[in-house]
């Protein structure tokens, strides 16, 4: 792509960012040479109860995959992104908060977030959560769920936020999957000024005895005056328990490689899994990027628009920002409510200098045309970020010209739940962007390209993307089955960490994340497994088999297409593709709701029985001149059938 238009390091950053080429050249090879030396400094910016002594003990070796940073040192999270602060910053802002209805806003300053976490903390141990404990997170974006995600890792337990657009039964698997005795959610949500029935959605997944057993508490934020059932002997409110709570709170102190989080992401097979982070090496890595990556300086107000269900809420709304004692604004609402201003009011409200959200966001505006922030003042950015899903060129240059005026820096940021933290980025004042390109490598990261058989490719090429050695920011495990944890990432290519991602990289060293290799779709940035929506098709009466495959949607980046085989005795119907249609709503959630439904006689399958998925993706892409070869195929005459009844048509 030596044709990439190139944006260049501005003079004035070069000159004054945390980071600018030459450093980050002597910076990156330090990383790789002596990541010891490296990280044992970088590991300083934390507070540590005890300091460590060893830096890094990690190996990728199939049979014994076992990653330890700052192993012998010991910690806190919640200490370090506020106890830490209040000599210095007490009386700053730590979390800008807007809600969903614009007249609803609040300003907490470090003191009053750490007398609340302490308090909820408190209220926690009250309810008989212990150190190494799983706590579930099932919250609106409310200044609440920060404080709970900080009371947990204050006392040691681990949190496992379920992202609130999940269905009853995804929270149940969630909570039974990880043995969660206390649940944590607010009476409704607000989303554009409509409230949803969260409290609802727990009752309903604690209708499942297996959820059911594992928990004795439902702590309720009552985020808008309504009523909810209720039951006396599991449901408290929120507020109740730290009317009583006190205050103090010591943090308690945790190993490093202590767990922290469990979050659970999809994958290509299986159910989703919880990955599991820990401490020492999370938090470094996720307040060093936080800097490095948004030029962050004292007194810049950011933003990152993400929901803390999602890894990026973890990283770099709540921990990143918060131990380099940032001022973070955390955003309840949505792009379009009131109206499509929304973002730039925002921005001018609260005077944002960092904005960091979702290349399905910004085409979504796009769509809507220049003018769509009104005369919204922008002149506070200084960068922009973007996160989730490769960002389309076109995306990227509106981003830069409409919102970045012309003048921001945008940091395409590559990672993964299950890298912690950003991996693949351009550092404003180091790197010059090509848009589309997520560029260079953090420190410490080392991506390679892989060709099938798993040989390194060298020079400007395309391959399967893999890490080669460990970075402090990794998932550790997946919760409970290590072993899993080792076949999903670690057995494809032995020796190194696979991504799952494709990417490009260009004569100057510069990676292009080319999307998913394998049967995980990114739709509007969440990413999801194909096997879980077909599993949750299959679940339905009427459904023989279900084919689900990604395919080019406009604003989402990726829609949802499924082909179904109805069960015989069942007609295809628009009651029917509507009741499917709620059937996977249910199951999994809105966020998976099938875009295009093609009812389909039969799939196309080689002679042994297995699903001929690259055709199916060539025909929900419109693309079907191109089918390859079909004489594999067990009955060729389907796909004749599939093309002619296709729902994607351009
Ligand atoms: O395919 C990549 C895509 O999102 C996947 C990770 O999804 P998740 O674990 O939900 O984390 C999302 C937030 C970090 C990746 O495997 N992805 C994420 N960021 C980018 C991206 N693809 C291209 N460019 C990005 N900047």
């Amino acid at each position: 792509m030596s044709d990439s238009k190139i944006y260049p390091v501005s003079d004035e950053l070069a000159a004054t960012a945390h980071i600018n080429n030459e450093k980050y050249l002597a910076m990156y090879e330090q990383s790789i040479n002596d990541p010891d030396t490296f990280w044992g400094e970088e590991g300083k910016r934390l507070d540590w109860f005890k300091p460590y002594t060893k830096v890094k003990n990690t190996s990728f070796d199939p049979h014994n995959v076992d990653i330890r940073w700052f192993e012998d040192g010991t910690l806190n999270a919640s200490y370090n992104c506020l106890d830490r602060h209040l000599a210095t910053r007490g009386d700053q802002v730590a979390i800008i908060w807007e809600g969903d209805d614009p007249s609803e806003s609040e300003n907490i300053t470090y003191r009053d977030l750490h007398e609340r976490v302490c308090k909820f903390a408190n209220a926690l141990k009250s309810r008989g959560v212990e150190k190494g404990d799983v706590v579930t997170l099932y919250m609106p974006m409310i200044p609440e769920a920060a404080v709970a995600m900080l009371a947990c890792t204050r006392i040691g337990a681990v949190h496992s936020i379920v992202f609130g657009g999940f269905s009853p039964e995804a929270l149940a698997a969630r909570i039974e999957g990880a043995n969660s005795k206390v649940v944590v959610t607010s009476n409704y949500s607000l989303r554009a000024g409509k409230s949803v029935p969260l409290k609802l959605n727990v009752d309903k997944a604690l209708e499942h005895e297996a959820a059911k057993a594992c928990v004795d508490s439902v702590i309720v934020v009552k985020r808008v005056e309504q009523d909810v059932a209720w039951n006396d002997s599991v449901d408290v409110w929120y507020e109740d328990l730290v009317a009583n709570a006190s205050a103090d709170c010591p943090a308690e102190e945790m190993e490093a490689e202590a767990p922290m989080f469990i979050l659970y992401t999809s994958g290509s097979t299986g159910a989703p899994k919880g990955l599991k982070h820990t401490t020492g090496g999370y938090m470094v890595y996720a307040a060093m990027t936080h800097e490095y990556a948004f030029d962050y300086k004292d007194g810049d107000i950011y933003w990152c628009t993400a929901d803390v269900g999602w890894v990026t809420g973890h990283s770099y709304i709540v921990y990143g920002p918060l131990a380099n004692g940032a001022t973070s604004l955390m955003f309840e609402g949505v792009p379009s409510y009131p109206d499509n201003s929304r973002f730039g009011r925002v921005i001018e409200k609260h005077k944002v200098n960092q904005f960091y959200t979702a290349p399905t966001a910004i085409r979504a505006l796009m769509q809507q045309g220049e003018d769509v922030l009104g005369d919204s003042d922008l002149s506070s950015l200084r960068i922009l970020g973007s996160v989730g899903e490769p960002i389309n060129p076109e995306a990227w240059e509106w981003y830069y010209r409409i919102i970045g005026q012309n003048r921001c820096p945008i940091v395409d940021t590559w990672w993964q739940t299950e890298t912690g933290g950003m991996m693949i980025l351009p550092l404003p004042g180091a790197t010059a962007a090509k848009p589309g390109a997520a560029s260079r490598p953090f420190f410490g990261v080392q991506p390679a390209l892989l060709d099938a058989d798993g040989n390194e490719l060298e020079g400007a090429t395309d391959g399967n993307l893999v890490i080669k050695d460990s970075w402090p920011g990794q998932s550790r495990s997946i919760w409970g089955d290590h072993e899993r944890f080792i076949q999903t990432y670690f057995t494809t290519y032995k020796g190194y960490y696979t991504t799952g991602d494709g990417a490009r990289r260009d004569e100057d060293d510069y990676y292009w994340i080319t999307g998913r290799v394998d049967d995980v779709i990114n739709v509007s940035g969440h990413r999801m497994g194909t096997a879980e929506v077909e599993s949750a098709l299959v679940a339905h009466p009427a459904v023989a088999e279900a084919a689900v495959v990604g395919y080019p949607h406009e604003v989402k980046g990726q829609g949802i297409y499924v082909y179904v085989t109805l069960q015989a005795g069942f007609e295809q119907s628009d009651e029917l593709l509507k009741e499917l249609r709620m059937h996977v709503r249910s199951e999994i959630g809105p966020i998976a709701s099938p875009d295009l439904i093609q009812f389909a006689p039969g799939m196309p399958k080689t002679r042994s029985g297995k699903i001929m998925r690259r055709i199916l993706r060539k025909i929900a892409e419109d693309d079907f001149g191109a089918l390859g070869d079909t004489s594999t195929l067990a009955d060729p005459s389907v796909v004749d059938d599939l093309i002619e009844h296709r729902m994607n048509r351009k």
